[in-house]
């Protein structure tokens, strides 16, 4: 009898992990007060202004503007900094596509670098070697929750002028030295889209402590409107970036939970950095000292297929789903998407900068390669379980290692003729 589940063994995991979303009879309840008040655009309505001041203040900060999703964050974000044509905004290679697709919206270029081996987030000191008369703001990711070197990032964004955007997509109650992300910089941006560490389904938000910056994002996502001005003004350009009261009602329950949902979860990701360490082969990511939370969009690691008969990382991933283990591949290293490997990025581009060389596109970008390509992603609703689920986690990558010949001895094999 086969062990592993993919060859048609007992799952390693017994009981289910906890669902995502979550939600009870408050959610219920805010979302049937909305339906009965009749007010269900933000404009006169109370609840998403109150989710906007509620979460801000979470975080630290003076002001939040929620927007429809966290691509339109920074897409907003990018207007209400005036980055335009010619300008140029440094982010890093491993990311999600919306980090540079806002960019480019915004008719500026994505200047591409690589990230820390051990975090997985932007390379403070190639960011400084990326700078150049055109560049106008740096963006960090805070990947899979884990702050980027905010005091790094803090220091060159000063000496150089630029303005620091968090894309915080991941990172959601995530602490630097002991003080929540999103307001370390001129903007912090968030998704509240269905995978993401609080929900309504789609949702996004700004934050900021700088007032100009603030009245120029909620200028923009409100089709370019000013506070208590006429409502048929618009001073500059913008677009209908608004959040629904709906929507506004449900997150406002969801940050109710979240400081408890991420002490859960930073919990149990300590405890698996303890059990998978042990793993030979099994390397998570790197907790630096001064992240004092992690938010844990996910649980990330790199796995060394020499420790595992030489798998691949999609047949790992496949035996952890079989073993009843949720768990995906990363994002492919930006450079490498179609858009830019075919020149359809230098569409969105003015002038010399859409036929000049862009460097990016030729270096190597070591660690996102490997971030990329040999790590594996528990998404964040495990992390809410119980010890009992994450030994269960630890136990099917145990039993994957002990069976994974069996695996490569299954791909090594002749496909049979088809009939
Ligand atoms: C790092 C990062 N930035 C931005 C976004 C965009 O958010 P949304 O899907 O809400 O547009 C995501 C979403 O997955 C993300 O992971």
């Amino acid at each position: 009898m086969p062990e592993l589940a993919l060859l048609g063994g007992a799952k390693a995991k017994r009981k289910p992990f906890p669902e995502w979303p979550q939600y009870d009879e408050n959610e219920r309840r805010a979302l049937n007060e909305v339906l009965e008040s009749r007010i269900w655009w933000r404009t006169p309505g109370t609840r998403t202004l109150e989710f906007e001041q509620a979460f801000a203040k979470f975080h630290g900060a003076r002001h939040g503007i929620a927007v429809t999703n966290g691509t339109a964050a920074l897409e907003v974000t990018m207007a209400a900094l005036g980055i335009g044509q010619g300008d140029e905004v440094i982010l890093p290679n491993f990311t999600f596509v919306a980090t540079a697709s806002a960019v480019l919206f915004a008719n500026a270029l994505p200047v591409l670098v690589d990230v820390d081996l051990e975090t997985y987030c932007i390379d403070p000191k190639l960011v400084e070697a990326a700078i150049t008369p055109r560049t106008k703001a740096i963006i960090a990711v805070h990947m899979g929750g884990h702050p980027a070197d905010l005091d790094r990032l803090g220091e060159i964004a000063r000496s150089h002028k630029l303005a620091l955007i968090e894309d915080s997509s991941h990172a959601h109650a995530s602490e630097w030295r002991g003080k929540r992300i999103g307001a370390f910089g001129s903007a912090g941006t968030f998704s509240f889209q269905s995978s993401k560490l609080m929900t309504a389904g789609e949702g996004g938000m700004i934050i900021s402590n700088d007032d100009h910056f603030e009245r120029q994002a909620r200028s923009v996502h409100d089709c370019g409107r000013m506070p208590r001005e006429w409502f048929y003004s618009h001073f500059i350009y913008g677009s209908n970036y608004r959040l629904s009261e709906w929507q506004g009602a449900v997150l406002n329950v969801q940050l109710g939970r979240l400081d408890e949902q991420t002490r859960r979860r930073h919990q149990n990701a300590r405890l698996l950095d303890k059990l998978l360490g042990a793993i030979p082969g099994i390397t998570p990511q790197k907790l630096g000292s001064r992240c004092t939370r992690n938010g844990q969009y996910a649980y990330i690691f790199h796995v060394n297929s020499k420790e595992f008969a030489g798998i691949s990382t999609e047949q790992f991933i496949s035996a952890m789903n079989a073993e009843g283990i949720p768990n995906q591949a990363s994002y492919p290293p930006l450079h490498e998407l179609d858009m830019f490997r075919n020149g359809e990025y230098r569409k969105r581009l003015a002038g010399a900068q859409s036929t000049e060389d862009h460097a990016f596109l030729r270096q190597k970008f070591p660690h996102t390669q490997r971030a990329a390509w040999e790590t594996v992603w528990i998404p964040q609703p495990a992390l809410l379980g119980d010890e009992e689920d994450m030994h269960e986690i630890a136990a099917a990558i145990a039993k994957i290692q002990r069976c994974a010949k069996d695996i490569a001895a299954q791909s090594a094999a002749p496909a049979r003729a088809a009939h």
